[in-house]
């Protein structure tokens, strides 16, 4: 028997980079899976992928920083497949602007605020809703390195990253002993295009690729199915001891 065999699970940021390689991954393990994203075009793709392998999904469009929204994907989840047993939170963005905290401009904060903390906020707030209704589930949020440590030149990505984890432990200590469990998943540097093409644009530039891949002391980048393979494991029954936790997935960065 698979380990999420006829499971819903549902993933946000489903798209591309890590939650996709969720989302398949799920499907892998015998769950059907809900696909959420602002990006319809790739999520469709990422649903077909899925259904190739023989499990129900769909694709459900949703901006986490609007709380309507939210609302709707749950409960779209819910009418289509009757519940929602395991949530993993991927969406978010890293910023396109490199500046120190005393020159960053406020519009590009907010943001990032909206988006990262408060989205995922809005995203375990509903989630939490339907489980307490069900008697329980899982949740994993996909936090960031940055929300252990800080980070120069992009301080709203770090405290939304380390809200995160506040978000997630508080949740964890108020769902403990209801059968709900909630834990984060830390990354250093994962190959995806946040990362290649976003605020730092490793895949053009050589000497913050080198830098961005020494970060591990494995002297690579981990890969987005070595971070969805901790997340299945979060959510599975292999972790059951495990709640409030903010795992690094770090290739020994933190070692
Ligand atoms: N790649 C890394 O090195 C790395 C490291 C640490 C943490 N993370 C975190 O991992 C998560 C996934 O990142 P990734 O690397 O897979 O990036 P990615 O850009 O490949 O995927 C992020 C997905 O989130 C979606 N998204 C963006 N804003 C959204 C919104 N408002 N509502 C819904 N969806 C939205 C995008 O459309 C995209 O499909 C992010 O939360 C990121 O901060 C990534």
């Amino acid at each position: 028997m698979k380990r999420f065999e006829n499971k819903v699970c549902l993933v946000t940021g489903a798209s591309s980079g890590i939650g996709r390689a969720t989302a398949i991954s799920f499907a892998k393990e015998g769950a059907n899976v809900v696909v959420s994203d602002v990006n319809e075009a790739a999520g469709e793709l990422v649903v077909n992928e899925i259904k190739a392998l023989g499990k129900e999904a769909f694709f459900v469009k949703c901006d986490i920083s609007q709380r309507a929204e939210v609302e709707n994907m749950i409960q779209k989840t819910v009418k289509t497949f009757g519940r929602l047993d395991c949530a993993v939170n991927s969406a978010g963005i890293a910023g396109t602007l490199s500046l120190p905290t005393h020159e960053y401009p406020e519009d590009a904060w907010l943001q990032q605020i909206n988006i990262n903390l408060t989205g995922t906020w809005y995203c375990v707030k509903y989630q939490l809703i339907e489980m307490l209704k069900q008697g329980g589930g899982n949740i994993v949020c996909v936090s960031s390195a940055a929300g252990l440590v800080g980070q120069p030149d992009n301080v709203p990505y770090c405290a939304s990253k380390h809200g995160v984890i506040g978000i997630v432990k508080s949740a964890a200590i108020e769902n403990a002993t209801k059968n709900i469990r909630i834990n984060a998943i830390c990354p250093t540097a994962i190959e995806t295009p946040m990362i290649m093409e976003g605020r730092r644009k490793l895949a053009h530039n050589p000497e913050a690729l080198e830098a961005a891949i020494n970060l591990q002391r494995m002297k690579r980048m981990g890969q987005p199915l070595e971070v969805a393979d901790v997340a299945l494991w979060m959510c599975s029954d292999q972790s059951t001891f495990i709640t409030g936790h903010a795992m690094a997935v770090d290739g020994g960065a933190f070692a």
